[in-house]
């Protein structure tokens, strides 16, 4: 399934990374790199670097990285193979034809065959709309507002009102395998009459990409009334819900530093139709940490665009902590009379929905103000307990400065003296006493994975080193093997640069190419470029080197000890030499020439 290694390293070297971004990107040098503005975030000012020493790019600004056939995958939502074949035809390079075995198209392919089998579904769904069969759905779609651009830039389509069309379609295609189309989510198992039958029909559709514009699933409304009012692809290999927003792929590069955050697809289109192409939809399901993340890569601030009802306000008041823990600013945007953005924008228009954006309020005191709904503010008694719940709220400020500020902002708000909700918030504070301390990290798991990172980090540095000056690999090897690393992707990247520093070949791009899925090859990629901090003077280096060494060696040994079986003598002798080592690693000085 996959080429030879010696052919795809020759296809990579025969195609310089810079020359090949240039053709997407404009590259500016900047010593010993070249810089443009990202192609798959949205910034101002460039942080996108392309190396031509390591053959790699690298986004400081949203992580994207990895060598010549990452890029391709990531901009032209290529497959690796794809990626190999467009480079191989560029440099004039012949390739053999792939032989797939049975075996390997299933397990290894099943995620790309399900993928083709979308492409193909969702390109038949748009014929059909486009045909005679589709004139009913058109309508569906005319009468809500949407032009003909945007039913084609959606690539929204029509599944047909017989029952197995698209089954039949696939199955003409060449897709035999009743097992892999269940699979692919498109088509279910009619048990009582034991046939195959689409998951889809009569039903207007809309086609769900990834953020490299894949097709991983679908959703499909009635048409009119009738229930369920969208369906939507379960879980398949290609689709997690948790995973992915609707529209994203388009809102990624929308020139906005926001996103607009709403519950449904036709909210995003009719967004999008307006001018708000940076709006994403979570897909029926409800906002996770995933999505959260994920908004992270582009964006700093979201504003939710949620229904004026109780249910979206739930919904608001569920994403609110989701986001802020992952370090997201927040706003809620308030929609009434309308009940979501589509009615919104039908009756008001565009620059009626860009006042309300910017009016959009601070998801803490949306908070409040939904809390005190809960409350009769006229009677004294539960008018202090509304207090109490907000001074309650207040602590999930860890930061002083930060909670002060809120603080002021609501007791002005509900005419209260600010040194009375601060003494509240102390009371409050103590009777909680231990669960959520004030000025102190909320829990140990945090401070854990701060720790993790941290040697994560060292690790990472390390690596990004040892490419950037090769020299340094004489100085480091007596204390640093490539089994001192301890996460799986760092040690087997580790022992293939080591093996190559051996060989005297060192080739990190290399390395990349060895790793088929483009979010490995931009995790090892963020491995070779992992950000430096200042560091002036030889000494500083040499300080930084050494107390990067020890801290490897440190978390070595300890990975080592915690994983140790309690059989293996030779690994317990080994492990009580490497903590002798370590005291002398403690007065290491590496010296630099
Ligand atoms: P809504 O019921 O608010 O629908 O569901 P809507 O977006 O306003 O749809 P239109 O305007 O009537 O066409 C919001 C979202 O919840 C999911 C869908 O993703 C929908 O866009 N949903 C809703 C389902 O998955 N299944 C359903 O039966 C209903
Ligand atoms: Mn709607």
């Amino acid at each position: 399934m996959r080429y030879p290694e010696e052919l795809i390293e020759e296809v990579r070297m025969q195609n310089d990374i810079v020359n090949v971004i240039s053709g997407y990107v404009r590259l500016t040098r900047k010593g010993s790199s070249y810089f443009g503005l990202c192609p798959f975030h949205n910034e101002k000012s460039p942080s996108f670097s392309v190396s031509p020493g390591k053959q790699m790019y690298y986004c400081f600004g949203c992580g994207a990285g990895g060598n010549v056939f990452t890029f391709l995958m990531e901009y032209e939502s290529f497959t690796f193979v794809e990626a190999v074949k467009n480079l191989a035809q560029r440099a004039g390079i012949a390739l053999p034809e792939l032989e797939y075995s049975r075996e390997e198209q299933l397990k290894a392919d099943k995620k790309s065959v399900i993928m083709e089998m979308n492409k193909l579904a969702a390109n038949y769904f748009y014929k059909q709309l486009q045909s005679a069969n589709g004139v009913r759905a058109k309508q569906y779609f005319l009468e809500r507002g949407l032009s003909e651009k945007t039913i084609k830039h959606f690539g929204l389509g029509f599944s047909n009102i017989y029952s197995d069309d698209l089954y039949q379609y696939l199955r003409q295609k060449g897709y035999k395998d009743n097992g892999l189309l269940k699979e692919s989510g498109l088509v279910r198992e009619d048990k009582k009459h034991g046939v195959l039958t689409d998951a889809f029909w009569n039903r207007v559709m809309f086609p769900i990409m990834d953020i490299n514009n894949r097709v991983i699933g679908f959703g499909g409304r009635v048409m009119g009334e009738g229930q369920p009012k969208y369906l939507n692809t379960n879980e398949t290999l290609v689709f997690d819900k948790s995973r992915n927003l609707y529209g994203l792929n388009f809102a990624r590069t929308a020139r906005e530093d926001y996103i607009l955050v709403c519950e449904g697809y036709m909210d995003v289109i009719a967004m999008q139709q307006a001018g708000f192409t940076n709006a994403v939809a979570s897909l029926g399901t409800a906002f996770t940490s995933g999505h959260a993340r994920l908004l992270g890569r582009y964006v700093k601030e979201v504003i939710l665009v949620y229904d004026s009802d109780g249910a979206g306000t739930k919904a608001a008041l569920r994403a609110i902590p989701i986001l802020r823990e992952a370090g997201i600013r927040t706003r809620v945007l308030n929609m009434e009379p309308y009940k979501d953005p589509d009615e919104f924008i039908k009756n008001l228009g565009a620059d009626k929905f860009r006042e309300r954006i910017v009016q959009a309020q601070n998801s803490f005191l949306f908070e409040v103000q939904v809390l005190e709904k809960e409350y009769q503010m006229e009677d004294p008694e539960s008018r202090n307990s509304f207090y109490k719940a907000v001074a309650a709220k207040l602590l999930v400020f860890r930061e002083e400065l930060e909670r002060e500020t809120y603080l002021e902002t609501i007791a002005k708000l509900y005419h209260i003296e600010a040194k009375q909700l601060r003494s509240l918030v102390t009371s409050v504070s103590l009777t909680m006493s231990g669960e959520t301390p004030v000025n102190k990290p909320k829990s140990g798991i945090q401070k854990k994975t701060k720790k993790e990172d941290g040697r994560l980090y060292s690790q990472r540095l390390l690596l990004t080193w040892l490419i950037e000056d090769p020299a340094l690999f004489d100085k480091i090897v007596p204390y640093i093997q490539a089994e001192d690393f301890t996460e799986g992707c760092y040690r087997t990247v580790a022992h293939m640069l080591y093996e190559q520093w051996e060989k005297k070949e060192l080739n990190p791009a290399r390395i990349i190419s060895r790793f088929a899925g483009e979010e490995e090859q931009k995790e090892v990629a963020a491995l070779f470029n992992t950000e430096l901090k200042e560091i002036t003077t030889k000494e500083e280096k040499e300080k930084a080197l050494s107390e990067t060494v020890y801290k490897i060696k440190e978390n070595s040994i300890r990975y080592a000890s915690e994983h140790l079986d309690p059989t293996d003598l030779e690994g317990l002798q080994r492990i009580v030499n490497g903590r002798k080592e370590l005291q002398n690693l403690r007065r290491l000085h590496i010296f630099l020439d």
